[in-house]
This record gives C-alpha cells, sequence and structure tokens, in this order.
C-alpha cells in the first residue's frame, strides 16, 4: 500500500469513527479486484482513505458519504492529494437523505456508517448495487455484542445489527455470509433470486 495512505490510515485508526481494520481494508481490495470493480459507493466515508485505496487500486470511480463537516473537508484533501481527481464524488451530508437521491449502479457498496441505520439503508444499497455486485457491511458483529450479550447501553444497537443481519440472510436478492474480519464484516452479493441456494 502506497506509504503516505498507510501512514493517514494509522492515524485514522486512533480516533473515535476510525478506519477500517488493515484486514477489512484487503478483504475489500480483494473483492473490487476480483469484480474488475470501476464502481464503488462508500457510505460512512470518514477522511475518505478507503475509497481513496480503492481508487489507487482500481483506478475505478466511486462516491463517498460523509456527515461530519470537518471528516469531509478532510476526505476532499485526501482525494486531492492522491489524485483521485473527476474519479471522486464527496458528498456531504446524512446517508439516509443522500442515499435515495442517487442513481445508477455501483459494483462494490461499503456500508460504514452509522450501525443503528443499516437496515434503513439496505433498500437503497440493494437498489444501487448491480447483480453479481457486493455489499460489505462493517462492524456487524461489535466486540461479539452481537452474538453474545452486551453491555446493558449497547443492548439496543447489538438488536439493530441482529436484526439487519437476519434481514441480510432472509433476503432472496442477497447471498450472505459473516466473516470475523475486523469487529464483523457482512458479505452479500447480490443474485438472481431463483439462485439463492437452500441454507
Ligand atoms: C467508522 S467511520 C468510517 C471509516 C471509513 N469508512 C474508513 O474506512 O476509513 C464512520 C463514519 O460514518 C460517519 N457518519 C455517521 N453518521 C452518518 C450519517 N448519518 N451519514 C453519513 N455519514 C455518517 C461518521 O462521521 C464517520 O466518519
Amino acid at each position: 500500500m502506497d506509504a503516505a495512505l498507510r501512514a493517514l490510515r494509522e492515524e485514522a485508526k486512533k480516533g473515535r469513527d476510525p478506519a477500517c481494520a488493515d484486514e477489512t481494508l484487503d478483504y475489500l481490495l480483494h473483492t473490487a479486484e476480483t469484480l474488475h470493480a470501476l464502481r464503488f459507493l462508500e457510505i460512512g466515508a470518514g477522511e475518505g482513505l478507503t475509497s481513496v485505496a480503492f481508487f489507487l487500486k482500481t483506478g475505478g470511480d466511486f462516491v463517498a458519504i460523509e456527515k461530519d463537516p470537518s471528516r469531509a473537508a478532510r476526505a476532499r484533501e485526501n482525494f486531492r492529494r492522491f489524485g483521485c481527481g473527476a474519479h471522486a464524488t464527496l458528498l456531504e451530508g446524512d446517508a439516509g437523505k443522500l442515499l435515495p437521491l442517487l442513481s445508477g449502479k455501483f459494483d462494490l457498496i461499503f456500508l460504514d456508517g452509522p450501525k443503528a441505520q443499516y437496515r434503513r439503508y439496505l433498500f437503497d444499497c440493494k437498489r444501487l448495487l448491480r447483480e453479481g455486485g457486493v455489499l460489505l457491511s462493517d462492524d456487524v458483529l461489535l466486540f461479539g455484542w452481537v452474538r453474545g450479550e452486551p453491555p446493558k447501553k449497547r443492548r439496543m444497537l447489538a438488536e439493530h445489527l441482529r436484526e439487519y443481519l437476519g434481514m441480510l440472510s432472509s433476503d432472496p436478492e442477497l447471498s450472505t455470509k459473516v466473516l470475523e474480519l475486523g469487529e464483523g464484516l457482512a458479505v452479500s452479493q447480490k443474485i438472481a433470486p431463483e439462485h439463492k441456494e437452500e441454507s
């Protein structure tokens, strides 16, 4: 990986809303390569470092959505710094409001915004994913809370994520597996309904 990008990621991993885990990014980039992905959507882009990594790997286009103005400003600066140019579209604002306005199809979507909203975002993620494309949902196991016993304050969030995982696994248009990468990564490929295997 580009040394400057690695250094920025190390800094961004120390923050309250950290950059994704190295193993998660490796899996994402491998998936992008396998899919020959040329259109990427990142929901909750932080400083834009995962989108930059996608761009450096594939040369493809991406749309990055980020609500926090200071992080969005850093993402804008990073897109400029890494020469993303017209390949980058930064949408600053609430993903819940912006996602319904997007059109076209994406090969790969990285859902890494507010975990309590994943269920709400799923409709648009599916709508925006091409058939055969992959939705990666990050942090779906959250410190073991989703499959185990969460602290009292986190029960609601764990329940949201359990419901989200239920929605993914029961969706006839998605084939989903959950990988123990980072805090849990759900990998959902969009398939024609008749191709879904019985589980
Ligand atoms: C875990 S961080 C993202 C890390 C980034 N995906 C990466 O890999 O470097 C989650 C981000 O979601 C953003 N976020 C939170 N609520 C949001 C919302 N409603 N719409 C868009 N972004 C949101 C936060 O500001 C934060 O930057």
